[in-house]
This record gives structure tokens, sequence and C-alpha cells, in this order.
């Protein structure tokens, strides 16, 4: 692609697109512009027009019109899991590049399949792994790779939310055939940002991934134990179904090394906790912690590295590695041992 603004398209444009990545596009426009849009929902799809000014005949109830109807530089997937595959594919095929929500699709087999067609169409592709791009991850990070950290023991992560009462299979996210459930909606994000903050790919994975609370067909709670390929260990307890209070609640990351530990919680005020020996957790200031889940940071990447060739901030194995974590728990689950990623 060359050094104009991209022409990009948006698959989908529900929830995610309309309160947060919108900001993100608005924040890029010199690096994108929105030129198209594709969703059935005609409600969704005004809201969207008139918030990022898409022209009258840029907007389309399918995306297969939409690829053939417009030049296009790249696309961003943001449909429910098992759309994904379909969307990319098409985009693939029309020689789009792909920014895609997470996760790549609702199955490896699915993501395999983007794969073969990224590849075949020698298209570009990258998916959102948002909250390594906030300012508080980003610092917390690199001050766990530092001398003052000494050595990585271990980490864990949390999302611990209440769900409405009466979640059920109305939500695509409760439903096994969206490619819903917890561990691949929710716990998807702690497990990139607890291998991040750990430093080391995760290599084999214990896991309980149940249905404990609603009636449906998906689980609602994940928790899972995973092993590093360096032989340190972390936690990831995500879940649906309990209270959020207090500071043990909501979404949060921490990584301890022999000498100190990092806290990042996903959130605007005093996101980045350092704690020492010599005294408890300690919030610590950043130059700013504005986008504390990172997307306008991310898309800004993105939208870069598509414009100059260089690498894109999330590469098609990491994300494929992060489904097969998620597969691995669902099957340690099953199997009621630790099970190998990707094998
Ligand atoms: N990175 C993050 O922080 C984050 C947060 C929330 C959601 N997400 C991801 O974003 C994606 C969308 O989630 P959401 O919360 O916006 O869901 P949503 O249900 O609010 O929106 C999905 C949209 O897709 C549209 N859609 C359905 N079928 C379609 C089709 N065939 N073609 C085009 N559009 C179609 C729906 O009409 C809807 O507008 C999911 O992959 C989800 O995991 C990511």
């Amino acid at each position: 692609m060359g050094a104009g603004r991209i022409r990009l398209g948006l698959i989908g444009c529900g929830g995610i697109v309309r309160s947060v990545h919108a900001r993100a596009y608005l924040a890029a426009s010199d690096a994108a512009t929105v030129v198209a849009i594709a969703d059935p929902d005609a409600e969704g799809r005004a809201a969207a027009a008139t918030l990022l000014a898409v022209p009258a005949d840029g907007s389309y109830e399918n995306c297969e019109d939409m690829l053939a109807g417009v030049d296009l530089d790249a696309v961003c997937i943001a449909t429910p899991h098992h759309l994904h595959r379909q969307h990319a594919v098409a985009a693939a095929s029309a020689g789009v590049d792909i920014i895609s929500e997470k996760p790549m699709s609702a199955t490896l087999e699915e993501a395999d399949a983007i794969i073969a067609a990224v590849r075949a169409a020698g298209v570009r592709y990258t998916v959102v792994h948002n909250l390594l791009w906030s300012n508080a991850m980003r610092e917390g990070i690199r001050l766990a790779r530092g001398e003052q950290f000494g050595d990585v023991t271990w980490g864990r992560a949390q999302s611990v939310f209440r769900k409405a009462e009466g979640l059920d299979a109305r939500d695509w996210r409760a439903t096994r055939s969206a490619g819903g459930g917890c561990a691949i909606d929710t716990a998807y994000h702690e497990i990139y940002c607890v291998e991040a903050l750990v430093g080391s790919p995760v290599a084999r994975v214990e896991g309980r991934v149940r249905t404990v609370k609603f009636d449906i067909d998906v689980d609602d709670l994940a928790l899972m134990l995973l092993e590093h390929e360096d032989g340190s260990v972390s936690t990831v307890t995500s879940t649906w179904c309990a209270p959020s209070f207090g500071t043990e609640a909501g979404r949060w990351c921490e990584v301890h090394g022999t000498r100190s530990s990092v806290r990042v919680y996903h959130r605007d005020s005093d996101p980045l906790h350092v704690a020492t020996a010599a005294g408890g957790w300690q919030a610590t200031p950043l130059a700013s912690a504005d986008d504390p889940m990172g997307h306008i940071a991310f898309f800004g990447a993105a939208f870069a590295a598509l414009r100059s060739g260089d690498a894109l901030p999330v590469t098609m194995s990491d994300a494929r590695r992060n489904l097969a974590i998620i597969e691995a728990a669902r099957e340690a689950t099953a199997a009621r041992k630790a099970v190998e990623v990707g094998k």
C-alpha cells in the first residue's frame, strides 16, 4: 500500500465500533478514512454512518456487496465470532488488507482457513489485541523486562464481571453456534496480557471452562493454569457471574519478579502499580492514562504499518496461539489434564 490515506470499509457496525472504534478512526483521520460500511442492521448502520460521516452510497447490507461496490485498501471486521472466517476470506479474495476484531474466528480450523486465504491473496492481516497498546501495559511490560524487576516468577490476570441476570441465547456471545462463551470472548484478553507480561509464550494449559450459572450452552466461567515456554506459570480467571466490587474485581493483570511486581488495571485512573520489597503496591505515574483500553494506539499503529509496509501490531501466529490456548483449556476441562497448546 502506498503512503496515501487508507480507504477503510467496516464489516459490522455494532457496539464496539460505535462506542470505541469510531473514536480511534477519528483520531487517525490523517491515516485512514472510513469510506464504506456493511451491516444488515439498518439502525446500527445509520448510527455509524452519522458518527463517521460515511457517504450514503457507502452504506451496504452485506460485505460482499461492499467489497464489489467500493474501492477499498483495508477492512475492519467487527462481527459475531462465527462470521469472522466468512468475512476475512471475502476480504482477502477481494485483495483487501484486514484488521479483525478478536478472536480470529470461532475455531482453530476456521483460523487456518483464514491464514490460507490471506497467504493465497498476499494481503496483510492483524487482530485487535488492544489492551497491549495502553500506556500502562506498555510501561508495565517495559518494567517487567528491567533489571529492577529481577527474574519473572509468575503472573496472573483476571476479568471478573457480573452479566445481567437475564443472559441467555438471544445474546450471540452466550451462544455456541455464534462462537460465544466467556473464555473466547472475555478471557481472550487476559491470556495475551499475562503472556506479554511474563514475556514467554504459553506452552501448555490446565483449565476448567464451565457453565456454572446461566442457562446457556457456552461457558460463563474460565479458570486456566498456563505454563510458559520458559517454565514460568500464570493463571487466568474470567467470569460473567461474580459481583464486581473493590480492587479485586474488574479487569487487571500482574507479573511478579524476584525483586518487584507490576500490576496493570485496564482503567483510566491509576492504572499502573508497582510493588517492591521495601513498600506495598504503589501507583506509578504515567505521562498519560488516556486510551486505557489501547484502541486508539492500536489502530494508529495498525494504520501506520499498513501504509509503511512495516510489521503489523499482532501477527497471525500470535492471534492463532491465543485461540489455541482457549481450545486447549476446553480440552483440558474435558480431559482433566494439561494439554499442549496447538497439539
Ligand atoms: N477488543 C475489544 O475490546 C472488544 C470489545 C468488544 C467486542 N469486541 C469484538 O468485536 C466484535 C463485535 O462485537 P460487538 O460487541 O460490537 O458485537 P455487536 O453484537 O454489538 O455487533 C455486531 C455487529 O455485527 C453485525 N452483523 C451481524 N451479521 C453481519 C453480517 N453478516 N455482515 C455484517 N455485519 C453483521 C450486527 O448487526 C451488529 O451490528 C466481536 O468479535 C467481539 O469479540 C472486541
